[in-house]
């Protein structure tokens, strides 16, 4: 194994470890909502320190790029980019679906990648050109063909709603044309099922590059394709993302492209 990724899957444990001690206790949490429906605990603000303090001890001229405590450039090719807890809402209600997701970009191509869903002590990773591992066996995305078999997964919008139009339009047709859709809560977990062929595609619009940069990889790496809304690779940079098999791919594009208004299909 890499040693970065090494480092990357301790420090995804260290985190991981924070959150589960605090799940019972909740309610005692401080909670600050970030803006309208945007919530952090300090389980999150913590689960980062311990991540960044590993990373720090290791290497410690890094860039890092974190949710919560923002960017530490340097004269670094290589930079971190940490989501420390995917899926704060679900966290918060105790809805047991939230992850860490830790990815290592080098002269800006991903490299590394961890998603570590801590309840169900589920740790994915990737390294590129390695391929992508659960708990340290071979994933690979489905052999779905077809998409009225396929089951698809989405984040609905929450926070900011100027394209829940367009978005409501892909529902519509996804749920009208696929085997079913599940919201489950974390984007970075959502990727990282479709790695391991547990769903066969995967859309949302408006991420963060911490939400999504861990299960971009890991998708490749298990076979899989990603790209933005238009067809092209600009998913960080736009935050939309679409994910599944390759066989899925003309289907799903196809149904963006026709119920997308090209302004919001980048
Ligand atoms: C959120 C989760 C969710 C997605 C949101 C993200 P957070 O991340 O990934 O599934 O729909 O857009 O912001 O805020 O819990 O880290
Ligand atoms: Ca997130
Ligand atoms: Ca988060």
């Amino acid at each position: 194994m890499h040693p970065i990724l090494n480092v990357a899957i301790m420090a995804a444990r260290e985190a991981g470890e924070i959150i589960t001690r605090y799940l019972d206790n909740i309610d005692r949490l401080t909670v600050e909502e970030k803006s309208k429906n945007n919530f952090v605990s300090e389980v999150d603000k913590l689960a980062e320190q311990a991540i960044i303090r590993t990373i720090r001890k290791y290497y410690p001229d890094h860039q890092v790029l974190a949710e919560e405590s923002g960017r530490q450039a340097s004269k670094s090719e290589v930079e971190w980019i940490i989501d420390p807890l995917d899926g704060t809402t679900n966290y918060l209600h105790q809805f047991p679906q939230f992850s860490v997701s830790i990815a290592v970009k080098e002269k800006g191509r991903l490299m590394h990648a961890v998603v570590f869903d801590p309840v169900r002590d589920e740790m994915f990773h990737a390294t590129r050109g390695s391929g992508a591992r659960l708990n340290n066996r071979r994933i690979r995305v489905s052999e779905q063909k077809n998409i009225k078999h396929a089951l698809l997964a989405t984040g609905f919008p929450y926070y900011e709603f100027d394209y829940i139009d367009a978005y409501l339009a892909s529902f519509k047709h996804f749920m009208l044309n696929t085997a079913g859709i599940r919201r489950a809560g974390s984007a970075a977990l959502d990727l990282a099922y479709v790695a391991a062929g547990r769903v066969d595609g995967y859309w949302e619009f408006n991420l963060k590059p911490w939400d999504i940069a861990a299960g971009i990889l890991l998708v490749q790496e298990a076979g899989g394709l990603c790209t933005d809304f238009s067809g092209g690779e600009n998913m960080l940079e736009s935050g939309n993302v679409l994910a599944c098999t390759p066989k899925l791919m003309k289907d799903m594009a196809q149904t963006l492209a026709q119920t997308i208004p090209s302004e919001l299909r980048k």
